[in-house]
């Protein structure tokens, strides 16, 4: 039992408590503060605790009056912590997007892609003007025989012609094509006149590689066979490729040049696109440079391939890619293409 002016005295204690955390929490302007508010209310020695002492000496209907107040009191300190932690966590979202700028018009990453080799583009290029030209597109084995490599093509056994191309030998007697000649071979056995195709791929030349000469190179080669075929279409249609690829007028001149499968055989030369034929380095001041071998298809051959060279006569041509994209873009060293040197074919 505590005395009536003293536990009046303590109930107005009780009150002005509370009004007074109702204003002190209402100023708390950081963590440091609420912590030291609620260890002053809340805490060991804290007010709430020290009051719920003094519950203990009251007697029954003191206590429930006092006690009730007390109560209160808690439940009120309670409250405004809680509201405080939750407003700080929204504060914190508030701060970033104050704070961390961004700027949502920016372009966004692309993330890097890659492309095509400039070979094979290229290649496709060539495919297309062909296909337009009602050219046929062969594939075949880059693992040859004999036979389709060098025999058929009027190379037999022993003949120097086979110096020409240095070649890689497997030792199960088979090679690595030294040209895509061999896929003429089985396309022209493979159906009958009249017939034109080309045959793009990858060849291989036991050779010593420096800046203009490489073990493994592209190519396409190409034929057409049919009555009455001579010189003439072989230029026409060289002439149609040659102007779609550098996209102007080129002009050509054959000059005579030996291959076992072709009679007559000629390098066809192109006027110098640097310097119009004056003569330039590119050129080596002769105002042509060679670009490709080609000649009316050997009798031979077309027997080979059981087509009777009586009837059906045809021309043939050998084109480098390599070379081609090396004239296009003025590069200079063709072991470019297989270094895998990204700098290099991000280029293009
Ligand atoms: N097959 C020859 C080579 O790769 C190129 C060529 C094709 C020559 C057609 C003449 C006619 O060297």
């Amino acid at each position: 039992m505590i005395e009536t002016n003293t536990f009046e005295n303590l109930l107005k204690d009780v009150k002005i408590a509370t009004e007074k955390a109702t204003s002190e929490f209402s100023n708390v302007a950081n963590n440091e503060e609420l912590e030291s508010l609620r260890s002053k209310y809340l805490g060991k020695k804290g007010i709430v605790k020290e009051y719920y002492g003094i519950v203990s000496n009251c007697d029954k209907d003191q206590k429930s009056t006092f006690g009730n107040l007390v109560n209160e009191l808690r439940q009120l300190v309670t409250r405004l912590i809680n509201i405080h932690t939750e407003s700080q966590k929204a504060n914190r979202f508030t701060d970033i997007a104050t704070t961390e700028w961004i700027d949502v018009t920016a372009p966004g990453h692309v993330p890097p892609t890659g492309h095509l080799h400039p070979i094979t583009q290229i290649q496709y290029e060539i495919e297309s003007i062909f296909r337009s030209m009602g050219f046929q597109v062969f594939d075949g084995p880059q693992v040859e025989d004999d036979y389709h490599n060098f025999e058929a093509l009027n190379i037999p056994q022993d003949h120097p012609a086979r110096d020409m191309q240095d070649t890689f030998w497997l030792t199960n007697g088979r090679l690595l094509r030294t040209h895509t000649s061999s896929v003429q071979i089985r396309a022209m056995q493979a159906q009958k006149p009249p017939l034109r195709g080309i045959s793009p791929g990858r060849v291989f030349r036991y050779e010593a590689t420096d800046a203009s000469h490489e073990n493994t190179f592209y190519q396409v080669e190409g034929l057409m066979v049919d009555k009455n075929i001579s010189v003439a279409e072989l230029i026409y249609v060289m002439k149609v490729l040659l102007k779609e690829i550098f996209q102007r007028e080129v002009k050509v001149r054959l000059r005579p040049g030996y291959f076992p499968f072709v009679e007559p055989g000629f390098e066809l030369d192109i006027n110098c696109l640097i310097c119009g034929g004056d003569g330039c380095p590119v050129c080596k001041y002769e105002g042509w440079v060679e670009l490709l071998p080609c000649g009316a298809i050997h009798p031979n051959v077309l027997k080979y391939c059981d087509i009777d060279p009586t009837v059906y006569t045809g021309f043939a041509f050998g084109l480098g890619l390599n070379r081609l994209v090396m004239m296009r873009y003025g590069i200079n060293d063709i072991r470019y293409f297989q270094s895998g040197n990204l700098q290099f074919l991000e280029q293009f």
